[in-house]
């Protein structure tokens, strides 16, 4: 009896984990506002992001532009998040990635094939990507945008040619398993991803 209950046990166990949790791709007919809120909050990222990068770059060198991306970027996130709303959450995430911080879950590695697969079918990147998770009765909706190599990004991810070596130490010093260098102009560098709960 004991070990019948207990085998009863294991499979409502392993039944909850397995089948609670469905994802869907969803587009922005289907969430229009969403898509809306979601796009234009990755754009205002991106660009107070790259807007700081090149003022710092200029102002005190590229050593100094690593807080930018090491430090302000969580800032600036944080602070994009406040004035959005409190359920919802933005990310930088990507598949070589520099801070093991930015890796990407198993949704996230989906939506990262997905565009690498349009990029290899039609050599574009969509502009973004959706997808509807049910996690327990919730509806998690996420957007994703993606992030191209643009030449001043080549000073930090790029190889020993645009690198100058007192950047690629610091950065090594860090981050002592970087993925996310060796990069070329133009690449695919990964996603702006934003949650809704
Ligand atoms: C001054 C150096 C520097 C420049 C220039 C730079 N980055 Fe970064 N980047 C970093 C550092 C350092 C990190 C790790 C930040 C952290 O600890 O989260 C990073 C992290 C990232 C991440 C998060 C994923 C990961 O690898 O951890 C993305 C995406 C990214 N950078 C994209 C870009 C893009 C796109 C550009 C050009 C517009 C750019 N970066 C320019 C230094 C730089």
């Amino acid at each position: 009896m004991k070990k019948i209950l207990i085998s009863v046990m294991i499979f409502v166990l392993f039944s909850c984990g397995s089948e609670l949790e469905t994802v869907s791709a969803i587009t922005s007919e289907e969430a229009p506002e969403f898509f809306k809120l979601a796009d234009s909050s990755a754009l205002v990222l991106v660009k107070t992001l790259g807007g700081r990068l090149t003022e710092i770059i200029q102002s005190d060198g590229v050593i100094k532009a690593i807080d930018v991306c090491k430090e302000e970027a969580y800032d600036i996130t944080d602070d994009l998040e406040n004035e959005i709303g409190e359920n919802i959450s933005i990310k930088r995430v990507s598949n070589k990635y520099r801070n093991p911080k930015n890796a990407p879950d198993k949704y996230e590695i989906e939506a990262i094939d997905w565009f690498n697969n349009k990029l290899s079918e039609s050599n574009e990147l969509p502009n973004n990507y959706g997808q509807k998770i049910l996690r327990k009765n919730k509806k998690i909706l996420r957007y994703y945008k993606p992030m191209i190599v643009q030449t001043k990004c080549l000073l930090c991810h790029g190889d020993d040619h645009t690198r100058l070596p007192d950047v690629s130490k610091r950065i090594t010093k860090h981050y002592p398993n970087d993925l996310a260098k060796n990069y070329k102009d133009g690449d695919f560098r990964g996603l702006i991803r934003v949650e809704m709960l």
